[in-house]
């Protein structure tokens, strides 16, 4: 029986040790041959603060309020399509904390829970996001879901159009029955209580994606789903469509470019979120905390801006936040944390890492609120790559 996780990074050990090698390595993951991946948590650790001395910080709170909402801590749920494989029950954990806790939940288009339950659970912290597929009607009807049923805040994906090369994912062969391939088929049989778990509750499937009925989807499988999006026309006239079909808050995620950061809030776009998927999609590409900087000084200290990829801890939530980002979304971490124990447990475990993680930042830098983490001055320091862990063990 291992000893209760004391940090966040230390979920990923656990996970690693109760998933099935295939299903691990889809949710940890990346590009090419990673090298992104590895720079998102080299950009992270790179970073040391130089602490504020003699501030009032004896009661600390990072409350905020982001596009007329308010939150209890500025670390949300990124969407993440098939979260359920890391263990039955993750989704309905995951949207009970956010609202517990009272921080950002974003359902994936790909979630294997539909929008009208995130909501029931989620209530006004429920956030979707959406991949345009090839027919924008059915874009357009997701969208329409959305929005009958409450959902105030959308998140509009625009690095997905082509599949990443996942290698990881294909040396495992991935999405295909495992009895065709005994090394597969070996990784699954070692992991019992997952399979067991798994066949209980029936393999997750993107139910926002199934077709009302009567009707045939063009898609029925992620395959056919990531075909259908990759036929998509993601350019700035589905912006434009996108914009004209919701009137709530919008978001852009997966912009690395500051040069456009200009031309997307001119075209309506109320935040954006910088992210390379959690390096999911292009091996090389530059992380977001090496560019937010840049944002910044282009769109002014007040436009949202939101940042993921790579945040495993409070630590690192708090260095983006230092570098502007009003928000920070965590991906793997939250999936790390629900199959590492039962799902209920590891959501409000994370949260609780999280938040103290977050707390104990803004405590020894001397930060009372989040608008004195963005005056703590943050130095970057030479690493090298290989000190850095990318999965670390419990403590
Ligand atoms: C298993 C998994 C599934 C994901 N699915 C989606 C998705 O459906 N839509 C999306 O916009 N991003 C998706 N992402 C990317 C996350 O939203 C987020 O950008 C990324 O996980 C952040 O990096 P991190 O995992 O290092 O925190 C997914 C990530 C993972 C790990």
């Amino acid at each position: 029986m291992s000893a209760k996780p004391l940090s966040t990074p230390s979920l990923e050990g656990l996970a690693r040790r109760r998933l099935p090698r295939p299903i691990y390595d889809f949710i940890s993951g990346g590009a090419g041959e990673e090298f992104a991946l590895r720079a998102n948590a080299q950009a992270f650790a790179s970073l040391r603060w130089v602490p504020r001395s003699f501030q009032d910080c004896v009661r600390r709170s990072p409350r905020t309020e982001v596009l007329g909402q308010a939150y209890d801590l500025p670390i949300g749920v990124s969407a993440m399509g098939l979260g359920e494989l890391a263990s039955p029950g993750t989704d309905e954990a995951l949207m009970r904390m956010a609202f517990e806790r009272r921080l950002p939940y974003v359902l994936s288009t790909a979630a294997s829970t539909r929008i009208e339950q995130c909501v029931q659970w989620c209530g006004e912290f429920a956030w979707f996001q959406i991949y345009p597929v090839e027919d924008f009607s059915h874009t357009r009807r997701l969208i329409d879901r959305a929005r009958a049923c409450g959902v105030r805040h959308l998140v509009l994906t625009v690095d997905a159009a082509h599949p990443g090369r996942r290698l990881r994912d294909r040396r495992n062969r991935f999405g295909q029955w495992p009895w065709h391939h005994p090394r597969a088929l070996a990784a699954y049989v070692t992991r019992p209580s997952w399979c067991w778990r798994m066949w209980r509750a029936g393999l997750p499937r993107m139910v926002n994606l199934e077709p009302p009925p009567g009707e045939t989807a063009a898609w029925s499988s992620p395959q056919s789903l990531i075909a259908s999006m990759t036929r998509a026309e993601l350019s700035w006239t589905t912006l434009e469509k996108v914009r004209e079909a919701w009137p709530h808050r919008l978001v852009v995620k997966g912009v690395l470019d500051p040069d456009i950061a200009p031309a997307l809030r001119a075209a309506g776009v109320d935040a954006i979120q910088l992210s390379n998927h959690g390096a999911r999609q292009l091996g090389s590409v530059v992380s977001p905390l090496d560019v937010i900087g840049e944002f910044r000084a282009r769109l002014g200290p007040d436009y949202p801006l939101f940042l993921d990829s790579g945040v495993r801890s409070g630590e690192d939530a708090a260095k983006a936040l230092s570098l502007g980002a009003d928000l920070v979304f965590a991906g793997r971490s939250w999936l790390y944390a629900t199959s590492a124990m039962r799902p209920r447990e590891g959501a409000k475990l994370a949260a609780d890492l999280l938040a103290a993680e977050l707390d104990s930042v803004m405590a020894q830098t001397g930060c009372a609120d989040l608008a004195g983490l963005r005056k703590v001055r943050v130095m970057r320091v030479a690493t090298a790559a290989a000190a850095i862990p990318v999965d670390r063990d419990a403590a």
